[in-house]
């Protein structure tokens, strides 16, 4: 059985070492879903971060007390969760809108439309995950 789970949260980090934060973020985050078989998507905006978070119960419970116990970030929205029959991402990926203001708004608006549509928004998330991801190795 799988277990979900995605939200939307603010960043904390400082605009001054951004992409180290990010890096130091992505550095830890896929080893540890590899070793505990999570997959998912990451993206982030520059203001926020959406995460979309997938793999056997404990494993999402694990990884997604961590997160919530994280400064790095705050005011973290949950768009869904729960049991879910299949995977949507293969691999762990991730997107970065970086210094791209135009593709920054873009993501900005689609989380913007998850939250105010709660758990049916989340099909419109996965989806621009899907557009924006970097595929990361499984
Ligand atoms: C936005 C964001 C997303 C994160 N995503 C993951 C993730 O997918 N997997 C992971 O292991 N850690 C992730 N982390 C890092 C964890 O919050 C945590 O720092 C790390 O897993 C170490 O956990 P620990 O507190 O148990 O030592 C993320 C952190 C942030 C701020």
């Amino acid at each position: 059985m799988l277990a979900r789970w995605s939200y939307i949260s603010t960043s904390r980090l400082d605009a001054i070492d951004i992409e180290e934060c990010i890096r130091d973020i992505v550095t830890v985050s896929i080893p540890r879903n590899r070793s505990l078989e999570v997959t998912g998507s990451l993206l982030f905006t520059g203001r926020r971060f959406a995460q979309y978070l997938e793999g056997a119960p404990p494993a999402i419970e694990e990884i997604k007390a961590a997160i919530l116990r994280d400064s790095r970030h705050g005011d973290v929205r949950t768009i869904a969760s729960g049991e879910y029959a299949h995977r949507r991402f293969v691999t762990w990926s991730l997107a970065y809108a970086g210094p791209s203001h135009f593709v920054a708004d873009i993501v900005e608006r689609a989380l913007s439309d998850a939250l105010e549509n709660g758990d049916e928004g989340i099909e419109a998330l996965i989806q621009t995950m899907s557009e924006f991801s970097i595929h990361g190795r499984s």
